[in-house]
């Protein structure tokens, strides 16, 4: 996955989100809606870096298939007050944390960036479960919240970037429909480099074609 992802505050601009009632009866306000069983959702902000740098070093499968390595010390403080790349535009960066309500412990993990590049195109910049709940449907049940959540904010779009390689997780984008539009090649995440697969998901009526004519840097004949 692609995590160098941080706002350019020039760039910045508030979304409102819009939820049913029923979905705001099922979480914090705008953040996804969750099922009954599931983790609680809340906004990681400045000040959770702890909470999520412990996340992450109990649970390093990302970046031990993406960077070789285990987790960097700064890895949640960059993750929280990272920047994305100069020019990109975007309207937030949202940074959701789900806490298992009997512990209190974290147990999952997304970034998503909405409107980034054009309108109505959201990029998930880092999506991780607690490595006990893989294989137990945990992630595809809290990745629907997330999609219900997006769509009723009006996205038509799903973009992310998974590592080549990173086989667990391509073959988990892939089970929620999303199919490669690009690959890119030579991207350093965490001192090596990597080949980034661009994979999209249309969530309204739309053809690949108009996705790239939203956003022509995920061209495939820029390859
Ligand atoms: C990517 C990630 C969120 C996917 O979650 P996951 O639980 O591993 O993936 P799935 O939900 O697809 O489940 C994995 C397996 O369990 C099976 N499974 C899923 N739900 C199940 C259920 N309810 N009961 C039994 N088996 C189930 C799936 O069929 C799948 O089998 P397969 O891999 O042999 O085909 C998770 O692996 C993760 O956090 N990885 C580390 C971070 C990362 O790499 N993130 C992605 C960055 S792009």
């Amino acid at each position: 996955m692609l995590r160098s992802l941080a706002p350019s505050a020039a760039l910045r601009a508030p979304l409102s989100p819009t939820l049913s009632a029923k979905q705001k009866l099922m979480c914090a306000p705008d953040l996804p809606p969750r099922s009954k069983t599931d983790p609680t959702p809340f906004e990681l902000t400045a000040g959770h870096e702890g909470e999520l740098q412990a996340f992450f070093e109990a649970n390093p499968a990302y970046f031990l298939a993406v960077q070789g390595a285990p987790v960097g010390a700064q890895e949640a403080y960059d993750e929280i007050h990272g920047e994305l790349p100069a020019g990109w535009s975007y309207t937030k960066k949202w940074l959701i944390g789900y806490r298992d309500p009997a512990s209190g412990k974290l147990v999952a993990f997304a970034s998503l960036v909405s409107d980034l590049l054009a309108r109505r195109v959201w990029h998930i910049g880092l999506f991780v479960v607690a490595t006990e709940h893989h294989g137990s449907g945990l992630a595809a049940s809290i990745f629907r919240g997330i999609e219900a959540w997006v769509r009723s904010n009006g996205a038509q779009w799903f973009r992310l970037g998974v590592v080549a390689g990173n086989q667990r997780a391509e073959r988990f984008w892939a089970r929620q429909g999303f199919t490669q539009v690009r690959m890119r090649e030579g991207i350093e995440i965490g001192g090596r480099l990597n080949n980034v697969r661009v994979m999209v998901k249309p969530l309204a009526d739309q053809g690949l074609r108009s996705y790239l004519k939203l956003v022509p840097r995920d061209d495939p004949a820029l390859d």
